[in-house]
């Protein structure tokens, strides 16, 4: 296995909010160009975890490592600059501003001399997303939410990033813009990139994962290939409500 550049690391990673116990010891990894899936119900902590990654929250014990290099509790600018991007969930696209505007505003911010990464061309994006390229000069609050979506990763992608974490891509969209958005995913890794997609569509997550992670209460309680975690009843009905 390919432990190069884009591998993210998270290791017992306990994350507080206030008083509130909600990361109790996650250690998950996402090797370069794989899509790592990460499932669970309703609030079990899986946004907490990639804002603990993108250090919106700081752990108070554990590490996390990009290509073996410890970015815990580094200021979310400098782990962007690294090559994390983040996809929120909920997409979080400026309504206000045109296609074209969202994802002109990563650019200028500027990446700074330490950063290894390319960024993307704007052309780039559209020829990801054609569609995109259409609606270039609406606002974003009048496109669809798949739509939405493509920008949201867009937006992500013209930084040119290592690993994408994508924070339940499929909430709320039609099964064609699934596919659609997981021909995506699937092409990004092929690409080398490397990706931790969380989310509560199981389907998705076992078309496109290499490896998949089942979270519970704020701990991993399940790792496996997607196959076997499909021919796992137990872990389903347990942990997924299936
Ligand atoms: N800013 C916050 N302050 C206090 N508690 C929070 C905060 N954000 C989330 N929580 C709590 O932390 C727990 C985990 O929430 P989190 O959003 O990480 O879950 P999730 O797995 O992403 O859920 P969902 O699938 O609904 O998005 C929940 O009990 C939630 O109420
Ligand atoms: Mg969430």
């Amino acid at each position: 296995m390919a432990w190069g550049i884009g591998m993210l690391e998270v290791a017992g990673l306990n994350t507080y909010y206030g008083y509130s116990h909600i990361l109790h010891g996650v250690s998950l990894k996402v090797p370069r160009g794989q899509v790592v899936a990460l499932l669970g119900r309703n609030g079990v902590g899986k946004t907490t975890l990639v804002h603990t990654i993108v250090s919106f929250a700081k752990p108070t014990t554990g590490k996390i490592l990009l290509n073996g290099q410890d970015i815990t509790g580094h200021p979310t600018h400098e782990i962007v600059r690294r090559g994390i991007a983040l996809v929120p969930q909920g997409r979080r696209v400026f309504r206000s501003l045109t296609v074209t505007e969202n994802l002109t505003i990563p650019l200028r911010c500027s990446l700074g001399e330490e950063s290894t990464i390319e960024p993307w061309k704007i052309e780039t994006v559209f020829e990801t997303f054609p569609t995109l390229r259409a609606r270039r000069e609406q606002r974003a609050g009048n496109l669809s939410g798949g739509e939405q979506q493509m920008l949201a990763m867009g937006r992500a992608l013209v930084r040119g990033p290592q690993v994408l974490l994508l924070d339940e891509p499929s909430e709320g969209l039609a099964p064609m813009i699934v596919e659609e958005i997981s021909k995506v995913i699937g092409q990004l890794a092929m690409i080398g990139m490397s990706v931790l997609l969380v989310e509560q569509n199981f389907r998705m997550a076992l078309n496109l994962a290499n490896n998949i992670f089942v979270m519970s209460r704020g701990q991993i309680v399940h790792e496996s290939s997607p196959e076997s975690l499909d021919n796992n009843e137990e872990i389903k009905s347990r942990y997924l409500g299936m």
